[in-house]
C-alpha cells in the first residue's frame, strides 16, 4: 500500500538491522553476516531456539504469545466467549468484493501471487509488491494452477526456500505455471526451480554465496531497466544454475555464479539468484517494480484510499443484505482494546454502517495513563460513534487481589473481560455482526515455520468454559492487510497518530508488568513510571524505532537516600527492545543520556520508587514481557 512502514527497530528484510535473515539454505551467517539476536534464522539458530523453552514450557521460537499483540487478546477472548461462527468468505478470498466466477469487479485490485517455498522472506516479497501499490497474496507453493487462474494474477513470484532443488520432496509448483500465460519471476530457489524444471542444470556451487555480492548485468533486460551495470545485491545460495534451459538467455552474473539472472522474455519467465526484497539489495525495489508494473503491467491501485472505499462498500452491502433478508436492523458490535487493529477496524465499519455500529470498551484499569481518555476523544467526540465505556476497574482489581501467578492473572483478566463484554452486549438487543481485527498474517496459509507457529497462537489464549449461546457473523475488514498497511489505513481514516503508531501493548496490560500482586497503588506507581519512559523515548525521537519500550514494577525494594533521610522503596525496571514481530527481540542500545533522564525523572517524580535498572536481555532466552 505504500512505504515500508515495517515495525520499528529494523527495516524488514534488513538482516543487519535485526530482520529475518536471508539464509534460505540454512548456513551460518559467518563473520560478515548479521549477528543480532533477531538476525538470520539459520539452522544453528533454529536449533538453539528449539533447545530453549519459555517459562511457559513452550519453544522460545514458537511465538508463544501473539504476533500482533495489541488486539489479539481481545479477539481471542471474544472468539471463545461468543463462539462466533466462521466468517462468510467468498471462495476466492480477496479484496474488492471479487466473486469466485465471472468478471472481475471494478474495485478488484490487480494481483501478484507469491508462491511460498518456505522462505522466511516470502511474506516480505508480498509486502514489497504492495509497496508498489499492487495487491499481493501469499499462497502455498503447490497451489493448483486452476486455483491460481481463478485469482486472475497479473504475475507470479516464486519465493526462495531452504531446500535444494534436488532434495527429496523438494517443494515444486504446478508445472502449468511455466505455460507462458502469466509472467513468472523466480527468486533464488525459485529461479533454480525454473531452470531445472524447464530443462537446465543446477549443481552445488564450489563456493556458496552468502551475504553481499555484486552482480553484473550482462544484457539489456526489461527486469533491470534503469539499473547500472554493477549492482550490489544480497545472495544466499548453495546450489547454482550451471546450464540454462532452451529459450533462456543469461542476463546477469557474479564472479562465482554465471547465471545470476536468466530470462525468456517471449514466455515472460525471469529468474534472479539474488534477493530483491531485502534492503541489502538497494535497487531491489526497482527490479520488483520493473517486473510487476513493467513486465506484468499491473495497475498500481492498491492504495489506502481505494482500499477504504471498496471495503466500506462491501461491508455496507453485506450488512444491508443481511438486514433485508432477516428483517433485522443489521446491528454491529466491536470491542475496542485501545490497540491499532481494533481502532482501524471500528473506524472502517463505522464509515460503512454509521450508527448501527456500537463499540464496547472495557476499562479494566490496566491501561496506560490517558489511554482511555484518548479513546473516548477519538471515537466518541471526533468520530461521533456509539461508544460504551464500561468502568470495570474495581471488578478486575477485586478478582486480581492476592494473585501473583502470571498465567493466573491472564486467565482472570480474560474471563472477567468476557463477562463484562457479554453483559454489555446483552443490553444492546439483537446483534448481527461482530467486528474483528484479524490481519493478513493470521489468515495466510504459509509454508514458513514461523507463520505456521503464528497460526497456532490464538489457541494459547483459550480461556475456556464459557457460554456459547451468542452467535454473530464476523466482519473482518483488515483480513487482507499487513500491520503496516493497517496503520496507513488508520492515518487515511484520520485516526490520531498516537493511536495509529502505538507500540504493541499486551491485552492483560500493566497487570503482567507488575511482578507480584496487582493493587490500585502499584498500578498508579507503574502507570506514572511508564508514562515517563514513553515521554522521554518520544522526546528523543526513538518511539517508532522501538518495538516496545516500557517500565516494569519489580517486587524488590532497595535502600536509598533522599535529602537527609534513608528510603526503602521500589525498584523499577526499564525495558526497550527492537524487533521485527515480537518473536525474537534485541535489547535496545538506548543512549545513556536518555536512560539517565528516564531514571532521574522516575526517581524524582514517582513516589515510592528510588531505583531504576535497565534490562539488557534479548529474546530468546528472555521474553519481552517479564511475566
Ligand atoms: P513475550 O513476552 O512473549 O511477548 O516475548 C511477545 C509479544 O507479545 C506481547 N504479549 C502479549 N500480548 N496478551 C497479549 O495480547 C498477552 O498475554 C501477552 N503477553 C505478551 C508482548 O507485549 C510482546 O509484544
Amino acid at each position: 500500500m505504500s512505504e515500508a512502514g515495517e515495525q520499528p527497530g529494523a527495516a524488514a528484510g534488513d538482516p543487519a538491522a535485526g530482520g529475518h535473515g536471508v539464509d534460505d539454505h540454512g548456513s551460518s551467517a559467518g563473520a560478515s553476516g548479521p549477528v543480532s539476536a533477531s538476525g538470520p534464522v539459520d539452522d544453528h539458530d533454529q536449533a538453539a531456539r528449539k533447545r530453549g523453552t519459555t517459562v511457559h514450557g513452550e519453544a522460545a521460537n514458537a511465538g508463544h504469545r501473539v504476533l500482533a499483540p495489541d488486539d489479539a487478546e481481545v479477539e481471542a477472548y471474544l472468539e471463545v466467549a461468543l463462539d462466533a461462527g466462521a466468517p462468510e468468505r467468498p471462495e476466492v478470498d480477496r479484496p474488492g468484493g471479487a466473486v469466485a466466477r465471472g468478471e472481475p469487479s471494478a474495485s478488484e485490485p490487480d494481483t501478484v501471487v507469491v508462491l511460498d517455498f518456505g522462505s522466511q522472506l516470502a511474506q516480505l516479497i508480498a509486502r514489497r509488491v504492495r509497496e508498489l501499490h499492487v495487491y499481493s497474496e501469499l499462497l502455498p507453493h503447490d497451489t493448483p494452477y486452476a486455483e491460481l487462474e481463478r485469482r486472475r494474477p497479473r504475475a507470479i513470484i516464486l519465493s526462495g526456500g531452504p531446500n535444494s532443488v534436488y532434495d527429496e520432496g523438494a517443494p515444486k509448483p504446478d508445472p502449468a505455471i511455466w505455460n507462458g500465460k502469466i509472467p513468472v519471476l523466480g527468486i533464488c530457489y525459485g529461479a533454480q526451480l525454473m531452470a531445472l524444471e524447464l530443462g537446465g542444470d543446477v549443481l552445488p556451487a564450489a563456493h556458496r554465496e552468502y551475504g553481499p555480492a555484486t552482480v553484473t548485468i550482462t544484457v539489456e533486460d526489461r527486469l533491470f531497466a534503469g539499473l547500472e551495470r554493477d549492482q550490489p545485491v544480497w545472495m544466499s545460495h548453495g546450489d547454482s544454475i550451471t546450464r540454462l534451459p532452451a529459450g533462456f538467455a543469461a542476463t546477469a552474473q557474479t564472479p562465482s555464479t554465471p547465471f545470476a539472472g536468466l530470462a525468456d522474455p517471449a514466455r515472460g519467465l525471469y529468474g534472479i539468484q539474488f534477493h530483491p526484497e531485502v534492503v541489502h539489495t538497494p535497487r531491489g525495489r526497482e527490479v520488483l517494480r520493473n517486473f510487476v508494473l513493467g513486465i506484468a503491467g499491473a495497475r498500481p491501485t492498491w492504495t489506502p484510499a481505494n482500499f477504504i472505499e471498496s471495503t466500506v462498500n462491501e461491508i455496507r452491502s453485506r450488512v444491508d443484505t443481511h438486514a433485508r433478508a432477516t428483517g433485522g436492523d443489521g446491528k454491529v458490535i466491536c470491542a475496542l482494546s485501545g490497540g491499532v487493529d481494533s481502532a482501524v477496524a471500528a473506524a472502517l465499519v463505522h464509515r460503512a454502517v454509521g450508527d448501527r455500529l456500537t463499540c464496547i470498551y472495557v476499562d479494566h484499569g490496566l491501561m496506560r495513563k490517558r489511554e482511555s481518555e484518548l479513546l473516548r476523544v477519538t471515537f466518541e467526540k471526533s468520530l461521533g460513534m456509539n461508544l460504551i465505556m464500561v468502568d470495570a476497574r474495581e471488578r478486575f482489581l477485586e478478582r486480581l487481589a492476592g494473585v501473583t501467578d502470571p498465567e493466573q492473572k491472564r486467565r482472570i483478566i480474560g474471563d472477567a473481560f468476557i463477562r463484562v463484554f457479554e453483559e454489555e452486549a446483552a443490553k444492546i438487543g439483537r446483534i448481527d455482526f461482530l467486528t474483528q481485527g484479524t490481519l493478513y498474517p493470521d489468515v495466510i496459509e504459509s509454508t514458513a515455520p514461523e507463520t505456521k507457529a503464528a497460526q497456532k497462537i490464538k489457541t494459547h489464549h483459550n480461556v475456556g468454559g464459557l457460554p456459547d449461546d451468542m452467535r454473530f457473523s464476523l466482519i473482518e475488514p483488515l483480513r487482507y492487510l499487513f500491520k503496516d498497511e493497517v496503520r496507513l489505513v488508520g492515518v487515511e481514516l484520520g485516526l490520531p497518530e498516537a493511536m495509529v503508531f502505538r507500540q504493541p501493548f499486551p491485552g492483560p496490560g500493566l497487570a503482567i508488568r507488575i511482578i507480584g500482586e496487582v493493587t490500585a497503588e502499584r498500578l498508579d506507581t507503574l502507570r506514572e513510571a511508564d508514562w515517563i519512559v514513553i515521554d522521554e523515548i518520544k522526546a528523543a525521537g526513538l518511539y517508532r524505532s522501538l518495538w516496545q519500550s516500557f517500565a516494569i514494577l519489580t517486587p524488590l525494594r532497595s535502600v536509598g537516600v533522599m535529602g537527609d533521610g534513608r528510603t526503602y522503596a521500589n525498584v523499577c525496571a526499564i525495558r526497550a527492545v527492537t524487533s521485527e514481530d515480537g518473536m525474537t527481540a534485541d535489547w535496545a542500545k538506548l543512549p545513556y543520556d536518555v536512560l539517565g533522564k528516564i531514571s532521574s525523572r522516575i526517581v524524582n517524580e514517582v513516589p515510592g520508587v528510588n531505583r531504576v535498572v535497565y534490562d539488557i536481555s534479548s529474546k530468546p532466552p528472555a521474553t519481552i514481557e517479564w511475566e
